[in-house]
């Protein structure tokens, strides 16, 4: 809703990558992906459309939720999340996983070495969905991966090789369904070709065994400092103001009806793609 007060703002307090983040002028119409590209200087999350149409800004974040008491991932677009929706919650980038100054990512090994990456402006999306995808589901199916891709263009490589990297995970790799004593198609002859010297050479595109181990506990914990704020349940309603615009985030149901009759112009933001766009 439309703004004149000068009345402070609250603060928002959220996480990145295992950091406390404390922003005193929290802005409503600033996007999460501006604010980690130019505000945090981690600039793994791409920019591609801006209207959350080809995931290249995907990030995962994760939230306490206080019925089931669980902690929830998921793979979201940076460039339509306000960062006032974000109180409370832990935000990680593709930085956050690895990357090639310490370690790089299981995810992001497997799709370089499947050859999933090409002009790799789509890859940090990419990364990301996967990421978030297996903390979900530490094994996934087929189907699994091809909704969790889903919201993820490339342009470069036809998806195939991206895939083939995914697969790597599943409990199952998906091969030819063999018949008994016959070999799997991905050990087939067709994978040999002879040399000039008919030596055999082998032209698979990658090996599966010099993959690092994927360890789902091995990963980025919910930072605990924020599971005992989010444990508390926050009372108090917030309110951030901006030049054009003022965010409030109730904290109950009746409270945000009185606000809807307050303000009936307000507009209910939930995945944000009218506003935020
Ligand atoms: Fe394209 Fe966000 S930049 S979905
Ligand atoms: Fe170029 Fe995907 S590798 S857009």
């Amino acid at each position: 809703m439309s703004s004149s007060t000068t009345a402070r703002s609250d603060e928002l307090i959220f996480f990145v990558n295992g950091r406390k983040i404390i922003e005193k002028n929290a802005d409503p119409e600033r996007m999460l992906l501006s604010y980690l590209r130019k505000r945090l200087h981690l600039t793994g999350t791409k920019y591609g459309c801006g209207t959350g149409g080809c995931g290249a800004c995907t990030v995962m974040i994760s939230t306490y939720e206080p019925f089931s008491k669980k902690i929830q991932h998921c793979s979201a677009n940076a460039c339509l999340i306000p960062i006032c929706c974000l109180y409370g919650a832990a935000v990680t980038t593709v930085e956050g996983i690895g990357s090639v100054k310490s370690r790089i990512h299981p995810v992001q090994e497997r799709i370089a070495k499947c050859h999933g990456s090409q002009c790799g402006f789509c890859t940090p999306g990419m990364v990301m969905s996967i990421y978030a995808l297996l903390r979900n589901h530490p094994e996934p199916t087929m189907e699994q991966i091809s909704e969790a891709l889903a919201g993820n263009l490339c342009r470069c490589t036809g998806y195939r090789p991206i895939i083939d990297a995914c697969k790597t995970f599943c409990k199952d790799l998906d091969c030819c369904k063999i018949r008994e004593n016959e070999n799997c198609c991905l050990d087939l002859k067709e994978n040999l070709l002879l040399s000039e010297k008919g030596k055999e050479i082998c032209t698979k595109l990658f090996a599966t065994d010099e993959f690092q181990p994927w360890d789902s506990t091995q990963e980025l914990i919910f930072p605990p400092k924020l599971l005992l704020m989010a444990k508390e349940q926050r009372k108090r309603t917030l309110v951030f103001y901006g030049e054009r615009t003022t965010w409030i985030s109730p904290v109950s149901l009746k409270e945000l009806l009185e606000l809807k009759a307050k303000y009936p112009k307000a507009p209910l933001v939930v995945g944000n793609t009218s506003v935020g766009m």
